[in-house]
């Protein structure tokens, strides 16, 4: 597997966990590819990121195909917009040389992000008695909005529908005022602002299904943000994201379901969680501290510590069944090297009894373990299954058999190359 595929193949990349599982770097070698990397649900509260010699980039709001110039890219219909995050990331881009005129497309039926949904995220956060812990990107309350039938999407923009604007920013700024205390955000200058944005995104604005068409027989590789337990529907609600990184947010997101269609979950070595919510096999104490530092785990958008913790067995077989998964890609092995015992959680005890069932609905599940021996050396440079010490090699087989999903793949570095292939994806 080098990241070629042939046909017509459709692929989706997909986090297991709870987002950051690594899909950046998987989506940067896979895109060259394709035809087409498509991002399908989320907005800025993602931080893919993507390693280019001493650049570390990290995308939000752009798919993370993008910095490969023969490759073209969609921001869906189910994805949230911030404009102005939109334009600094393009902004970025050319100042490092990296043109996008012509391959980056946004879709007119995506929701636009307004400074009050920014502002309310916060406001609720640190108001609550039970906060999320959000990324405070407003992205929760911009899909709020979509689904109350007030939101104003990229193509309200450029129709200069002023009065619909008009009416989101006064129901905004009234909420903003009576219920959180606040001050009102400038409509004048936010109306004017947004204008100018939708003048800016007409160039870039497609209707997903006319676009998607001239690709019906060309590679498409989908992207998700976030990760399955981050999922509106089958998260850890509420600590959950606004919309679905599931595989089934494809359709959603762009209308048709592709008839072929290759899972693949990416899966961390180990688990991470940022922001609030259950998270039964986390570690406290020094080794997470170990860990959270050698993997470099703080937020790629809000440079918040990770919380760390062993792989959940359970909760990934649910996410492999949620998503039908076909492979897996097993990403930070590396940060595994080094320690003496490496834990699984493979079951559950709880007030009912042992379970090997993971239950989003509960927050009572206490993890039972296996043990494994560890490893010692750095294995970032290791290009072969076989040259893996003989410790990582049986993990990684012990995680395979449990989950009952092929791992592929297995990235150990944050670098395009630092990879071991087993398998040819197509
Ligand atoms: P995403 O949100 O799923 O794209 O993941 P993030 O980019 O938020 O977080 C993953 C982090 O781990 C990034 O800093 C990557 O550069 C880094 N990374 C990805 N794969 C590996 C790996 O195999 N080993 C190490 N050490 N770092 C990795
Ligand atoms: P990528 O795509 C990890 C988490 C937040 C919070 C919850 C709700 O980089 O994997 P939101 O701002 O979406 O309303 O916050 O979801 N969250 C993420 N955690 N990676 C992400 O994206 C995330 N995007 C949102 O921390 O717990
Ligand atoms: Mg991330």
């Amino acid at each position: 597997m080098d990241g070629k595929v042939s046909g017509d193949h459709k692929v989706v990349i997909v986090g297991l966990q709870w987002g950051d599982e690594g899909k950046g770097k998987i989506i940067d070698i896979l895109a060259p590819g394709f035809d087409l990397v498509v991002r399908y649900q989320g907005g800025p509260n993602a931080g893919h990121t993507v390693h280019r010699g001493d650049r570390k980039i990290i995308f939000h709001q752009l798919p993370s195909g993008v910095l490969h110039p023969e490759v073209q890219n969609l921001i869906a219909s189910g994805c949230v917009v911030d404009p102005r995050r939109l334009f600094e990331e393009l902004e970025a881009l050319k100042g490092i040389g990296i043109d996008t005129r012509d391959r980056v497309w946004v879709s007119k039926f995506a929701h636009v992000i307004l400074p009050h949904h920014i502002a309310i995220d916060g406001m609720r956060e640190d108001g609550k008695a039970k906060p999320l812990g959000t990324t405070r990107r407003g992205v929760g309350m911009c899909y709020e909005d979509k689904f109350a039938r007030i939101g104003i999407r990229i193509g309200d923009l450029i129709a200069e529908d002023t009065d619909r604007l008009r009416y989101l920013i006064s129901h905004k700024n009234f909420l903003l005022i009576e219920l959180y205390g606040g001050e009102p955000l400038d409509d004048r200058r936010i109306l004017k602002e947004y204008m100018e944005f939708g003048r800016r995104l007409r160039p870039l604005a497609v209707s997903d299904p006319y676009f998607l068409k001239g690709f019906q027989n060309r590679r498409i590789l989908f992207e998700s943000a976030q990760g399955t337990l981050l999922d509106i529907s089958f998260g850890t609600y509420p600590y959950v994201t606004s919309s679905h990184p599931i595989v089934g947010g494809i359709g959603a997101s762009i209308g048709m379901i592709p008839n072929r269609l290759l899972k693949i979950g990416i899966v961390k070595a180990y688990t991470t969680r940022v922001g609030l919510g259950p998270f039964p096999t986390e570690i406290e104490g020094e080794l997470g501290e170990i860990l959270r530092k050698k993997g470099n785990e703080y937020g790629s958008t809000t440079g918040r510590p990770r919380r760390i913790g062993w792989l959940d067995i359970p909760a990934l077989r649910f996410a492999a069944i949620i998503n039908g998964i076909d492979a897996i890609i097993l990403t930070k092995l590396d940060v595994l090297s080094g320690l003496k015992e490496i834990k699984i959680g493979t079951g559950y005890q709880t007030d009912s009894g042992p379970t090997e069932e993971f239950d989003p609905t509960r927050d009572d599940l206490v993890p039972e373990y296996r043990s494994l021996p560890g490893w010692e050396g750095e294995i970032a440079g290791v290009k072969g299954f076989d040259q893996l010490p003989r410790e990582a090699q049986e993990y990684v087989a012990m995680v395979e058999d449990l989950i009952g999903v092929r791992i592929v793949g297995i990235s150990v570095g944050p670098e395009p190359d630092q990879m071991i292939w087993r398998e040819r994806l197509i």
